[in-house]
């Protein structure tokens, strides 16, 4: 009798494919592991559609409660003004009485009248009360050496000259000390259309006329980067460009649910095809940065250039009956599942990944933040960088995960992904993830000692559960139950369709 019921639950397994999963981690140690810089866990914000005007800033001021929000999960760095933006914003456009600022068109995103309200000031301001340092993009597409000279002399000298005297009167005495500095955005494609040979020689030209003032941080000039795979612009502003006029050079990788430009597919109503496809998609991140970091290592093998992936995420369609132009999309437990999966691959890249921004914070793309009129929501891609916030600034454990594969319609990605680190504090923090729908895994990896645990998990009924306006949340973090340590095993049964965080003290 007791035969056959075993045997009948074996066939049921085998029939509903719900055999036991089983992945391993195996730790590594820090000595020679690098520190995830804080600076991965960066935001950005483009005046683009309601990211900043009807999003940070609406009648007028900076919205409290969203400051409030990014000041929990710990946002280090924000990126503005775009993007694109970038290369047509006049910073003199910007600065002053706003009653004598001029208005505008933003040309790339809408032909939008840009009243130039929000600025130099309120974005500074803006950081200052999210206790973040800005990064601040410069206009090489249509500026001059000249003008972006200007700004950061406006911004950062304490002298009497001219420029730094311009910054008291409009009301802020201090020098801004920005440090953070991109040498325009995108050049291959909005930012001018151009070479990388032709790019790598304007950079050098604009870069000769930054200046580090004196009681300022040293300038971290910032070379535009690749697009996806473009590995030749790597090489070649590697090759060019030497290595003490850049700090770094920046990636822009988003996300694309079918693979292909221009961005398609419902952020909410999609099935398990565009589910897989889009993890196909976001896991290529680690080849990705693998390749270009590899070509950066020929060059600079004492790794002194920081990469910068300063534009990641799930681009998909606009939502129905909003600006296509504004770029407006929800952000379900998909979403969240990609970004914790890449925040993991920047973990564990932080030898080379020194600064990453998600695109974009509020209302815009893979966004952590959706507002309506006075309403916000924070969206599951929030709730992962608060889970995730713990690896800032912390020593990486370098991890070697063996994790079984999610297979759809024949093709197959690895189920489990993580990232490991060891903090200040002596606490250990495991981020791992379970792409795979369907299927618990059980997660085991060997620890020292027998550490207390603490556990949560962000996870949902479904793959597009999403958070919405005037409704409790779908997607939340809760405490997790299904972690265990035995016998120096730490065993964790991965909910489907889940990010679980785990610390270890
Ligand atoms: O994030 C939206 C746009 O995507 C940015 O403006 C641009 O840099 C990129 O193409």
């Amino acid at each position: 009798m007791r035969k056959s019921i075993l045997s009948a639950s074996f066939v049921l397994a085998l029939m509903t494919g719900a055999t036991a999963q089983q992945a391993t981690i195996q730790l590594g140690d820090t000595l020679h592991a690098p520190v995830v810089s804080r600076h991965i866990y960066g935001q950005f914000a483009e005046h683009l559609g309601r990211s900043i005007y009807d999003g940070f800033y609406r009648n007028g001021q900076i919205r409290t409660d969203i400051v409030e929000a990014l000041k929990e999960i710990k946002v280090p760095n924000l990126r503005w003004p775009g993007g694109c933006f970038a290369d047509e914003y006049h910073w003199r456009d910007g600065i002053g009485p706003k009653t004598s600022r001029p208005v505008r068109l933003n040309t790339t995103w809408g032909m939008v009248e840009e009243n130039n309200s929000f600025g130099t000031f309120e974005f500074l301001d803006l950081c200052e009360r999210i206790g973040c340092e800005p990064y601040i993009a410069g206009n090489v597409g249509t500026g001059t050496p000249q003008e972006m000279a200007n700004w950061i002399e406006y911004l950062n000298s304490d002298s009497h000259s001219a420029l730094a005297e311009e910054r008291r009167k409009n009301g802020h005495p201090a020098p801004y000390k920005v440090s953070f500095w991109g040498v325009g955005n995108e050049s291959w494609g909005c930012g001018g259309e151009m070479t990388p040979e032709y790019y790598a020689g304007l950079f050098k030209q604009y870069a000769n006329f930054c200046e580090t003032y004196p009681g300022s941080p040293r300038l971290k000039k910032i070379a535009s980067g690749a697009n996806s795979d473009d590995y030749n612009w790597t090489e070649v502003a590697m090759k060019n460009i030497n290595t003490s006029q850049m700090w770094g050079l920046s990636l822009h990788y988003y996300t694309l649910v079918t693979g292909k430009w221009p961005p398609s597919g419902s952020a909410t109503k999609f099935g398990e095809d565009e589910y897989f496809s889009a993890m196909q998609q976001a896991l290529k991140m680690e080849e990705i940065v693998s390749k270009h970091a590899a070509i950066m290592d020929k060059y600079d093998p004492q790794k002194k250039v920081a990469l910068l992936v300063d534009e990641w995420g799930i681009w998909a369609a606009p939502e129905p009956n909003t600006n296509p132009a504004f770029l407006y999309q929800q952000n379900s437990l998909r979403d969240a599942l990609i970004a914790a999966s890449t925040l993991n691959v920047f973990n564990n890249h932080s030898d080379r990944v020194r600064v990453a921004n998600l695109a974009q914070t509020v209302n815009v793309i893979h966004s952590v933040i959706l507002t309506k009129d006075d309403q916000m929501v924070l969206t599951p891609t929030y709730y992962v960088f608060d889970l995730m916030k713990v690896h800032q600034d912390a020593k990486l454990l370098p991890l070697t995960i063996t994790s079984p594969d999610y297979t759809f319609n024949g093709q197959t990605i690895k189920a489990v992904n993580g990232s490991a680190s060891l903090d200040s504090l002596g606490k250990t923090h495991i981020t791992l993830v379970n792409l795979d729908p369907n299927k618990e895994i059980t997660v085991t990896v060997a620890v020292s000692a027998s550490p207390t645990i603490l556990a949560s998990i962000l996870t949902a009924p479904k793959i597009n559960s999403f958070n919405d306006f005037g409704k409790a949340p779908e997607v939340k973090p809760t405490v997790f139950k299904g972690a265990s340590v035995k016998k120096g095993v730490l065993t964790v049964k991965l909910p489907a369709k889940s990010v679980v965080a785990v610390e270890l003290k």
